[in-house]
């Protein structure tokens, strides 16, 4: 977005990784993203480079994004919560080991709160005579789908820096790159922590309106009352606000829980043991979501799931992506697996190898062979449908909203069952041509 909207400025995108750069260079883009390919072919070779000479890159530019994964460490202090910060902390070295000239480094992957301490621990320590280091924070508040309307046209953009004469000029160079395109108002700039810890906070609020609606989801099956009502009938008062209250089978992508496990951790690190399970419990309540869902599909179908056909559309974590990381499908489908039904799997964007990675379980000797057994991934919705006897809908592709349901409900066994997960399908359409449905959030 930078190199579209100001062309006086050149962006130069490396990364260790030569295949992935490979793929920025080549016709196919390694993700799918609406938009993104126009503006990259736009771009590209002319004020937009992808490269693997790393050093180069840091050599020549003026600003540094560090932009590199920081995922739930696996194993150590804080194994299951806290950010394991090593590639960001392999990319300050880095910066500070090979630049010949002064650097603004600019904090863009999402990190704990002081982590742009430990930066500037480290690049200070390497600053050499006519040659400093500032750190700026500016996190990402993109969302995947929308990336390009969202980077177009942001909320807000947030920039933090230290409050010391050097940190507010290094701030107001990254305000002015924005300005092209974002109107200042929308440019906000705190302190290095706020900004840091805003990141979190923001996608800790998100998630846990989801949480919240999706708590109420239960309720409303219980008793009757429609999800969607009560979300639209609380929405319209201007303090609670309509958007993010759509019920679902649980919320997944890379960021939420990730995010707001790295919170808790925050949160007990400081010993602020309420604070922490204040925010783990939106975690629990998403994988209580999930379980729910899947529970109400064997239920439903009198109990048992073992060698019937189960149609499972979608399996991204939200339409508009082909990505998967903590996909509800995924869960979802490892619980029928569990149950030993046949799941035969239709997703518009996600590779068969890589709905096969994600429900292998790993460690678990031959369950490659075993996933294949239970496991068929289908070309498209009519083919995963046909013959089934329960159709589960768990992305919310809008494709899914008008498939031709009078075939497949000819196609399928009977009587023919319909979970809609993500709450997208009509109902009353359905039930009339002779389905049993189950909204997430409506009484049946
Ligand atoms: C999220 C935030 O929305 C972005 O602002 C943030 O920048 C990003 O994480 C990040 O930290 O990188 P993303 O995970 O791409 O973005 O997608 P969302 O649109 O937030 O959806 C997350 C999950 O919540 C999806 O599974 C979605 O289906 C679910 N969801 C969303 C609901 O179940 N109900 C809703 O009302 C909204």
């Amino acid at each position: 977005m930078i190199a579209h909207k100001c062309p006086h400025i050149q962006v130069t995108i490396v990364d260790v990784n030569a295949d992935r750069i490979a793929a920025w260079n080549s016709e196919h883009l390694p993700i799918y993203e609406p938009g993104l390919e126009e503006i990259v072919k736009a771009c590209r070779g002319k004020n937009l480079f992808f490269s693997t000479d790393v050093d180069k890159a840091i050599i020549e530019a003026d600003l540094v994004f560090v932009s590199v994964n920081t995922p739930t460490k696996k194993s150590g202090v804080g194994a299951g919560y806290a950010a394991d910060l090593f590639y960001v902390e392999a990319c300050t070295r880095r910066i500070a080991s090979v630049a010949t000239s002064s650097k603004i480094v600019v904090e863009k992957s999402t990190v704990p709160c002081r982590t742009a301490q430990s930066m500037r621990t480290i690049l200070e320590a390497n600053s050499r005579p006519g040659l400093r280091f500032d750190i700026l924070s500016n996190p990402e508040f993109l969302a995947e789908g929308t990336a390009i309307k969202d980077l177009d046209a942001p909320d807000r953009v947030l920039i933090g820096s230290l409050s010391t004469p050097e940190g507010r000029a290094a701030q107001q160079s990254l305000v002015e790159v924005y300005a092209n395109w974002v109107p200042r108002a929308r440019v906000i700039t705190t302190g290095l922590w706020s900004s840091e810890l805003s990141k979190l906070a923001a996608n800790a609020l998100l998630a846990q309106r989801i949480s919240s609606i999706n708590a109420l989801s239960a309720i409303c099956e219980a008793t009757g009352a429609d999800v969607d009502e009560v979300a639209h009938a609380c929405g319209l008062d201007s303090r609670i606000g309509s958007k993010f209250l759509k019920s679902s089978v649980g919320f997944g992508g890379s960021c939420f829980q990730k995010d707001i496990l790295n919170l808790v951790y925050l949160s007990e690190s400081l010993h602020l043991p309420e604070v922490a399970d204040y925010w783990r419990q939106v975690i629990t309540m998403n994988e209580y979501q999930k379980r729910r869902f899947a529970q109400t599909v064997v239920s439903s179908m009198f109990n048992t799931i073992t060698n019937k056909k189960l149609a499972v559309l979608g399996f991204a974590f939200k339409k508009d992506t082909g990505d998967t990381r903590e996909t509800p499908s995924a869960t979802v489908c490892r619980f029928f697996r569990q149950e030993n039904a046949k799941v035969s799997i239709y997703d518009p964007k996600v590779p068969e190898k890589q709905i096969f990675v994600d429900l292998t379980e790993p460690g678990v000797a031959d369950d490659s062979q075993l996933v294949q057994q239970q496991v068929t991934v289908c070309k498209s919705a009519m083919e995963a449908c046909t013959g089934a006897e329960g159709i589960c809908v768990l992305t919310e592709w809008d494709e899914f909203k008008s498939l031709d349901w009078e075939a497949i409900y000819a196609s399928m066994a009977k009587p023919a069952m319909v979970f809609d997960g993500r709450g997208i399908l009509d109902a009353d359409k359905l039930r009339s041509i002779g389905f049993k449905v189950h909204s997430i959030g409506k009484g049946l």
